[in-house]
């Protein structure tokens, strides 16, 4: 396991500690220097306005399924980006399961033996679909349907943890796949990881598949299929009640105490927030952040998908839209805040050993499938035998408002505003508080059909950080520094916010953050400008980030 190291990667002193809301408490037991500004935001300020399926042949290591999983997301995910000329690499291979590796926790963990048993790696072939299996959303599902899914969890659970198919097993493929237990096959020393990259969608939709295909075999119906938590959608912006109840299967005790139903949920939460109350106005302000997430930031799709991550790439070369907010934030949210690591689903050893992971990832996994009909037209779920339940999407028309009012953005350009008062930062720099610099805009005034074909993209690169840390930071473009708004007003440009995944030698993560502005820019009024004033406002974990660089780039 990898030595707790707080070197920080550019060697620079930690600042003053100024909250500890942002670490749970044995955090700092242990580790009492580490610094935690909780930025204040101000938001008064803010109010702008069968035979080859394997998991039905019972003792199958299903495991071995996932294998594949390298070789088939690489593609997928190709295959979803359509005719980017990056879909001419070669994916990131499987990895060799005779050399499964212990994989690393982080202090105060409950380990795990995360290998699978080794066995045969077969390849897997879809069953022909005679139904499709229809997923529901978690809040909507009656007496019936909670009775069939416990009983499911609950022979999966009664398996012995030597069965492939039992809980345990199922939640530790979670574990081999993101806490290091792998190398990538012929490169020794890179990790192969499944988040912060664009193998974090494919992956996760044949996690799910197997999941729910066992599940469906062990209580002898086939179309059984997984509950979405619908976090987008205002009726499920809450722990889903089958989750809640205490002695049900389904609940998991490591959850945050002040989270339960019916508090309604933070879809921008960091763990900064941890008992600060909902705002009256949180349901807006979570669908302002769904539409910026799915619409305005995911236009093109690899800022949606996340970074390429091919043969010999380091890891977590950059997250998706979706991946940072809501997946990343509702993990956070739903951990227990008490726990030495947030478990379990604070953490990704231990997500998925809460099976209200499985539905959170269905909501993941539908939010990509909603995007499919515009993005692509392949990975169609219907060929893995299931679809979702139609519900509303109400996040569609809430697009964040600028906090400043038409007129006023006309009679004062945004950036000759604020441009007076912000200097050009030197990077790289430690994120020790909120810092704001001048970014030079490569083009401006672009035609409609430009901004159609390639997209502006504000590119933070060189994000490091330790790995075991709760880190987010917020981006501004055009803000007022001293009161930066919140993401119901269009200058939030998105966050950065890392779910704690620890990793072996070296804790030091380093990824990239790509948020697309041109609609951003228009809302501000500030397309004609030559510079965008960028803030970047830490939630937590100040002082512990550094930022090598922010650019402008254009994506097609
Ligand atoms: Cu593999 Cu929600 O994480």
């Amino acid at each position: 396991m990898a030595s707790f190291s707080l070197t920080h990667p550019l060697n620079l002193k930690p600042s003053t500690a100024i909250s500890t809301s942002c670490f749970p408490p044995s955090f700092y037991q242990n580790k009492s220097h580490i610094p935690n500004l909780r930025h204040q935001r101000q938001p008064a300020s803010c109010k702008g306005s069968g035979e080859h399926d394997q998991s039905s042949v019972g003792n199958v290591d299903r495991r071995n399924v996932l294998i594949g999983l390298g070789g088939l997301c690489g593609g997928a995910a190709v295959a979803g980006l359509g005719s980017n000329p990056l879909a001419l690499a070669d994916p990131v291979a499987p990895p060799d399961v005779t050399k499964c590796g212990p994989a690393d926790f982080p202090p105060g963990a409950i380990p795990s033996d995360c290998c699978p048993p080794v066995s045969t790696v077969k390849d897997y072939k879809l069953p022909s679909v005679s139904k499709l299996r229809v997923r529901p959303p978690a809040h909507a599902v009656d007496e019936e349907y909670i009775a069939k899914y416990s009983r499911a969890i609950e022979l999966m659970k009664a398996l012995p943890d030597s069965d492939p198919r039992s809980f345990t097993q199922q939640a530790d493929v979670h574990c081999a796949y993101c806490n290091g237990s792998y190398d990538q096959v012929g490169f020794p020393n890179l990790e192969l990881q499944v988040h912060t990259s664009w193998l974090f969608l494919p992956f996760h939709r044949w996690y799910l598949y197997f999941y729910e295909r066992i599940l469906g075999k062990l209580i002898g119906d086939p179309n059984f299929a997984l509950p979405f938590w619908d976090y987008d959608s205002p009726p499920g912006m809450q722990l889903p009640a089958l989750f809640a109840n205490v002695d049900s299967p389904l609940y998991d005790k490591l959850r945050e105490a002040t989270h339960q139903p019916p508090t309604i949920i933070d879809l921008d939460f960091s763990t900064a927030d941890i008992g600060v109350p909902p705002s009256s106005s949180q349901v807006s302000t979570n669908l302002c952040t769904m539409y910026r997430q799915m619409i305005s930031c995911g236009k093109n799709p690899r800022l949606f998908y996340g970074e390429p991550y091919r043969e010999g790439d380091d890891p977590n070369p950059g997250a998706g839209t979706i991946e940072t907010v809501p997946h990343n934030s509702v993990h956070l949210w739903t951990g227990d805040s008490t726990q030495p690591n947030f478990e379990n689903m604070g953490n990704f050893y231990s997500a998925a050993r809460d099976p209200i992971f499985y539905s959170h990832h269905s909501n993941i996994d539908r939010l990509w499938s909603l995007v499919r009909v515009y993005v692509c037209d392949s990975l169609d779920t219907k060929k893995l035998g299931y679809v979702y339940q139609e519900v509303e999407i109400p996040w569609e028309k809430s697009k964040p408002k600028p906090r400043r009012g038409k007129s006023v953005l006309a009679k004062t350009s945004t950036t000759a505003a604020t441009k007076k008062t912000t200097t050009t930062v030197n990077f790289p720099i430690r994120l020790d508080g909120t810092i704001s610099t001048v970014v030079p805009r490569p083009k401006k005034s672009r035609s409609k059909e430009e901004k159609e074909n390639e997209e502006e993209v504000l590119v933070i690169e060189g994000i490091e950080f330790d790995e075991n840390y709760p880190v987010k930071f917020d981006v501004h473009v055009n803000d007022d520094e001293q009161s930066p708004c919140g993401p119901e007003n269009s200058e939030f440009a998105g966050s950065f916010l890392n779910v704690p995944h620890w990793k072996k030698g070296d804790n030091t993560i380093r990824t990239n953050l790509r948020l697309g502005i041109t609609d951003i820019l228009e809302d501000l009024g500030a397309d004609g400008d030559d510079i965008v004033v960028v803030t970047l406002v830490p939630e937590c974990g100040a002082g512990l980030i550094t930022i090598s660089g922010i650019k402008i780039k254009f994506i097609s």
